[in-house]
């Protein structure tokens, strides 16, 4: 496979750029520079194709380009939208009207540009709340850039002390230099599904918030056990802290709404990006109206700021309504089709795994999808550190990218199925799989492992 101009490209960036790119969470190996996408497709600067499963780190749920959205935005901009930094625009009141239907633990929602953003107005609303500045965060769970969230995600056993932790934190496994020591004194990691950490942890300091995804989709997917994320609100209730469900990635990924809507499990506060704009760069906090209304409250010492120059910019915003609307249309039936070939590619998956003799387990929620080369699906991240064949998984992404099928090339991180795949793409994707495991078994029988 060429990828000769992906090099020269990234070689070029980096003369100018630090790494290269913008966001180094986009560095793989192979490094590839798309040039072009469309609906299920991608195009990299050396004419390569590829049926895409990254989606953009999950956003696009509509596919790329899609044409309707991109009508909207194209519609806005010829209507004169600008950003003009000064008073409300019905467009944003049109965007929350639409958003909230969709959310019915929410009262209220603030709209930001990033994920990032998003939890990091959760973190602030929760404690001028509760005056509390502890936050407890899940191991394997990935909450945005900024210093409170900044740990423990794919952490190694090392960095972890060697051990599984239960029933009390990890030691702090930070993703960046630069974050104060009194920062770090108030960030807290436990076990996903380890409840009783949880509760030590609440016991053991005043905690402002626990934020969490609800099924981890940064690692994988790795769902809750049956009565976890009932057991979190109780705990929120009993410890004063506030339940924050960071739906950045979850959320409108299974149906035209929050995860949370499915499991049942109101949290205090959550938090939207991705797929609400199928791409484009808009966020949310959505929650009851006592804590969001800290914006306008007349009491300094609990007013919040939620500001930006940027926020409800009106190009993501009527990206935001044209994906909403097409989400929640009943006629597209878009969770029904997700479904249909989510359900196609999990059992070409598994047939294949068995017939090439593959331990693994294929694990999806909707269109979220990771196959994991461990005998039983995992329940937290260490479970996962322990089982999980990373070499393997990594000699598979690879493989699958030579033959035309793009998953993100970092082991146990997740595929996303979009509205704009086929059948087709599913089949070619399983006939490619199908080589590729060939492949892998040959050359690890001839090697004798
Ligand atoms: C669950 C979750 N929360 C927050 C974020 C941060 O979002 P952003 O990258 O838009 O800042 C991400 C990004 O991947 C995420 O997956």
């Amino acid at each position: 496979m060429n990828l000769t101009r992906s090099r020269d490209l990234l070689e070029k960036n980096q003369q100018l750029i630090p790494g290269g790119l913008a966001s180094i969470n986009r560095k793989a190996d192979p490094c590839i520079a798309f040039a072009r996408a469309e609906g299920s497709r991608l195009w990299d600067v050396d004419g390569n194709e590829y049926i895409d499963y990254h989606a953009g780190f999950a956003p696009y749920i509509l596919g790329h380009n899609d044409p309707d959205q991109n009508r909207a935005v194209i519609d806005s901009m010829a209507r004169g939208r600008s950003n003009y930094g000064s008073g409300p625009t019905s467009d944003e009141g049109e965007l929350a009207k639409l958003f909230l239907a969709c959310v019915p633990s929410a009262e209220r929602v603030q709209f930001l540009n990033t994920g990032s953003e998003a939890t990091a107005q959760a973190i602030r609303v929760a404690r001028a709340w509760t005056g509390a500045e502890h936050v407890l965060r899940m191991q394997g769970g990935y909450n945005g850039n900024h210093n409170m969230v900044a740990s423990n995600v794919m952490s190694s056993k090392e960095q972890l002390g060697g051990k599984q932790i239960r029933g009390d934190e990890y030691p702090l496994a930070p993703l960046t230099a630069g974050i104060p020591e009194a920062e770090r004194a108030l960030m807290h990691s436990v076990e996903f599904n380890d409840f009783e950490a949880v509760e030590t942890i609440a016991r053991r300091h005043k905690l402002a918030a626990l934020i969490t995804e609800p099924v981890l989709q940064n690692v994988g997917v790795i769902k809750p056990k049956p009565g976890y994320l009932e057991g979190l609100r109780s705990l929120a209730d009993k410890y004063g802290f506030l339940l924050v469900f960071d739906e950045v990635k979850t959320g409108f990924r299974s149906g035209p709404g929050p995860y949370h809507a499915i499991a049942g499990v109101s949290p205090d506060l959550s938090t939207y990006g991705k797929a609400i704009a199928n791409g484009f760069p808009i966020a949310a906090i959505a929650g009851k109206a006592k804590y969001l209304e800290l914006v306008t409250s007349t009491d300094a010492q609990k007013r919040v700021l939620i500001a930006g120059t940027y926020n409800c910019h009106p190009v993501p915003v009527a990206a935001a309504i044209a994906c909403l609307r097409k989400l929640s249309d009943p006629a597209l039936k878009v969770y029904d089709k997700l479904e249909r070939l989510s359900n196609r590619l999990e059992h070409g998956l598994r047939r294949l795994m068995t017939d090439h003799r593959v331990t693994s387990t294929f694990v999806r929620q909707g269109s979220a999808h990771c196959c994991y080369f461990m005998a039983n699906a995992p329940s937290n991240w260490w479970e996962t550190l322990d089982g999980h064949d990373f070499a393997f998984d990594t000699r598979y992404r690879r493989a699958l990218i030579e033959r035309g099928i793009y998953q993100f090339p970092i082991a146990a991180k997740q595929g996303s199925i979009s509205y704009a795949h086929s059948e087709a793409d599913i089949d070619q994707t399983l006939e490619a799989t199908d080589s590729a495991l060939s492949e892998i078994t040959r050359s690890k029988a001839r090697v004798g492992v």
